[in-house]
């Protein structure tokens, strides 16, 4: 569906996201011939930059983030020919009109407005936007995370940004909902009749969900002091993978369809309670240690950070969801920074056989188990039980493997350019919407107090390794193990 003409702004827009992944995103979309050609990008910020300055900035720090082999010069000083800035203080309403200047007039241009912004400006700038009379019933608004930072901060977020706009206009975005394999996780469920009936507690033993990465906090520590594991990443992208697991099939795949049954597992997770955070969470904090080779600092040791920060960079937990379909069935989340590897899997096993019929006893037998891989390769994998060839009847582990980029041969589009698209389209699927977003925070609220309260203090973990042994422990006590321990 060719997209309608837009005028898309984004605030922040000399910020690291839009010229790391925003700016190259809609060059590839551009290049790929998706953008009408009349569409427009105005990058929105406090720096005072000339045209000549701008373009600079685009060539130091957006182009190089562009796939080589979609880069061309010519083009690239085409697409630039779209891309507009605009000196604007967000807190200062009187600035705008300098927005308001650019902007163009026809109603029939769809106007977007990206906050990728701190959550804090959030409320001012859709007020600003109002004021001056941008913020129309035809336009839209993309809100970047971190979105709050506990229940309170999450609903007013969710208050002050829906007086300005109906729900309806709000594209609350978490990458990792925009990424291929997440995509291919419901179309495997939704699509095929095999794994449908036994996706439930009576063939699923667990769940395992890791997003590892061997980067630490880079130039975010302000940010990452204050945030956390466990708002960063589990809040948002674990939570809404495991509701891609979890979710009872939608009746289509309208986004109120989807959003629902995303909403009703998030309503189900079982509460954690003093006792049970202290038995199934585990926190960490990296040490100094060495990632691919490299000797790194330890968290506490990074440019900017506190000596004595009780942040984790590390967090693993034993989630349980109270539903007829998974009661019993524990689902692990776990996530850190500086790791052995960069890896995010979701791993589903299904229970062993219950009698074996050849000479091995049923304990030789591995568990099937599908991985449904998202870094570094995107990839779906199926273990099975086969007959060795030759001679007696042996039986051993094999392998059935997806490689998506193998298999469509087609070019990888990344989660921020499909997000994107669908954000011009007005499609919200893939968007979470106002009580899901509070849902996740309610769920998480009594751990953050509980570690508050408790001043607890991560565990250390040295750099480079999966994590603390805690964690293995955690997983340990129901027999279970980590898939790259097993
Ligand atoms: C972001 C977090 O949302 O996701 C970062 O703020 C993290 O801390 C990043 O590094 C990971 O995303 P990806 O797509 O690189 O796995």
């Amino acid at each position: 569906m060719a997209l309608a003409d837009f005028d898309l702004v984004l605030f922040g827009g000399s910020g690291d996201l839009s010229m790391r992944k925003l700016v190259p995103a809609l060059y590839h979309r551009d290049r790929a011939h998706d953008l009408p050609s009349t569409a427009r990008i105005i990058c929105v910020g406090r720096h005072e930059w000339s045209r000549d300055e701008f373009l600079t900035a685009l060539n130091d720090n957006a182009r190089p983030h562009i796939a080589q082999e979609l880069f061309d010069p010519a083009f690239w000083e085409t697409f630039c020919t779209r891309l507009t800035y605009v000196t604007l203080d967000a807190t200062n309403a009187s600035t705008y009109q300098a927005l308001v200047d650019v902007m163009r007039k026809d109603a029939s241009i769809t106007r977007i407005f990206y906050l990728a912004t701190p959550p804090s400006l959030f409320a001012t700038i859709c007020n600003n936007l109002a004021g001056c009379g941008l913020a129309t019933a035809q336009s839209r608004v993309v809100l970047e995370k971190p979105l709050g930072r506990d229940l309170a901060s999450a609903k007013l977020i969710n208050e002050e940004v829906g007086r300005v706009f109906a729900e309806s206009q709000i594209f609350r975005i978490d990458h990792y909902l925009g990424k291929e394999p997440v995509q291919n996780l419901l179309a495997l469920r939704f699509g095929n009749v095999l794994f449908e009936p036994l996706w439930r507690r009576e063939w699923i033993s667990d769940v395992q969900i890791t997003i590892a990465e061997e980067l630490g906090v880079a130039n975010r520590m302000g940010y990452y002091e204050t945030a956390g594991a466990l708002r960063d990443m589990l809040q948002n992208h674990l939570l809404q993978l495991l509701c891609i697991v979890a979710m009872e099939p939608p009746t289509c795949a309208a986004p109120n369809a989807v959003r629902d049954e995303k909403l009703k597992v998030l309503r189900s997770l079982k509460p954690f309670t003093p006792q049970t955070i202290a038995q199934n969470i585990v926190r960490g904090q990296y040490r100094a240690g060495h990632v691919n080779g490299m000797p790194v600092p330890g968290y506490r040791k990074e440019a900017g950070a506190n000596p004595e920060s009780r942040t984790e960079t590390y967090v693993a937990l034993k989630a349980e969801i109270d539903t007829w379909r998974w009661a019993g069935v524990p689902f692990y989340l776990r996530t850190g920074k500086r790791m052995a590897d960069q890896l995010a899997e979701i791993v589903v096993r299904f229970k062993n056989i219950p009698h074996s019929i050849f000479a091995q006893p049923n304990s030789s037998f591995q568990p099937n188990c599908l991985v449904i891989r998202l870094q570094p390769d995107e990839d779906l994998q199926l273990n099975l039980m086969a007959k060795t060839p030759g001679d007696g009847m042996r039986l051993r582990p094999v392998e059935l493997e997806l490689d998506f980029r193998e298999t469509f041969k087609m070019p990888r589009m990344d989660a921020y350019e499909r997000l994107l698209l669908d954000v011009l389209r007005g499609q919200l699927t893939l968007f979470m919407r106002s009580d899901e977003l509070e849902a996740a925070w309610a769920w998480l609220e009594p751990i953050l107090d509980y570690w508050e309260r408790e001043q607890d203090q991560p565990v250390p973990y040295a750099a480079g390794t999966w994590g603390p042994a805690a964690a293995s422990a955690l997983i340990g006590r129901d027999g279970l193990q980590w898939r790259e321990e097993a």
